[in-house]
């Protein structure tokens, strides 16, 4: 039987590639996807989800909307990176067929991990903001998930918002900080310190055998690529939130290790910020599973298997 999943997503470039991922892949009973403000605003984030499932004719799936504004602090969109419609530009003319289902995602969250108890697996990959409320609505869920796996955040290296923070963990600090200390026994954070050696360039795109796929990949991420080049002199993009997804259908691809981590909210110049206790310094239980390395060939050989219709299954790499 299928591993029952749920999606977050704040669909931008990189969430939208992971939708992909998880619905090609065919390894997952996917639940729902739920949607939250984050690169862009929570109906651009919705409106994105369902041309992504439009594309790949993934009907079946029910596309849930969140949190419109981060807990406590107001939104922070990312339009520099993901474009004026989150996508890059890519799909603009295409209209949506995919239907939004009625309620709220901390519900459906809440109702999914309830009736699904101990088999459900949660990939977040925007702003924590709606397991947060549904962590404050219903605390038990944390005893009913099956797993929690994260992007955001980075421990080691620096952030891409702020010097200390990652765009996921800047935009709401409050709820990241809910989700580290809710007490949920298997969570496992995915942070720049990996994904940013999750880099997507030409020749990936140029093994991927469907057309449609690669057309869609490298029309969304043409600018992204730009960007990253501008910065750093390579013809890549990071792929942050399908690697979220990559390990929750491999754990083998990425080395963890388990820290007590907590995140600061209360600075002028770090707010959002993942503190790791790497030395266990404050004598804490440790409450992350924190990825440090990652194999990124293994990633991308199994991006392009899924992408190509040859994926073997979950946890076996081909
Ligand atoms: O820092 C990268 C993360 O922030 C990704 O999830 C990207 O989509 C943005 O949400
Ligand atoms: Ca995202």
């Amino acid at each position: 039987m299928k591993e029952k999943l749920i999606l977050d997503v704040d669909t931008g470039i990189d969430d939208a590639i992971g939708i992909l991922l998880a619905v090609k892949s065919n390894a997952f009973d996917i639940l729902g996807i739920t949607t939250v403000n984050g690169n862009v605003s929570l109906d651009q984030a919705t409106k994105n989800t369902c041309k992504i499932l439009d594309l790949v004719k993934a009907d079946y799936i029910p596309v849930i909307k969140g949190a419109s504004t981060p807990l406590l602090r107001k939104p922070f969109f990312e339009h520099r990176i993901h474009g004026e419609d989150g996508l890059g530009g890519a799909l603009k003319s295409e209209a949506i067929t995919h239907p939004v289902s009625d309620g709220f995602a901390p519900d459906f969250l809440i109702n999914s991990i309830l009736s699904f108890s101990g088999e459900v697996t949660l990939v977040f990959t925007g702003p924590l903001t709606n397991l947060a409320l549904a962590v404050k609505k219903c605390p038990q869920i944390t005893n009913h998930v099956k797993e929690v796996i994260f992007m955001g955040g980075v421990v080691k290296g620096s952030g891409n918002v702020t010097p200390t923070a990652e765009f996921n963990t800047y935009v709401d600090p409050e709820a990241a900080k809910i989700v580290l200390h809710a007490g949920f026994p298997s969570i496992t954070q995915v942070g720049l310190d990996v994904t940013r050696k999750a880099l997507l360039t030409k020749n990936h795109l140029d093994l991927i055998t469907d057309k449609i796929l690669a057309d869609y990949i490298a029309t969304s991420t043409n600018d992204y690529q730009q960007k990253y080049f501008n910065r750093y002199g390579v013809h890549a993009c990071a792929m942050h939130d399908p690697l979220a997804v990559g390990i929750a259908l491999n754990k083998g691809i990425v080395e963890t290790e388990k820290y007590f981590v907590d995140i600061e909210t209360r600075s002028e110049l770090c707010d959002g910020q993942l503190v790791c206790d790497f030395q266990n310094r404050l004598n804490k239980k440790a409450n992350l599973y924190v990825s440090l390395k990652v194999d990124d060939q293994a990633f991308f050989q199994m991006f392009i298997d899924i992408l190509n219709g040859h994926f073997l299954g979950k946890g076996v790499t081909s």
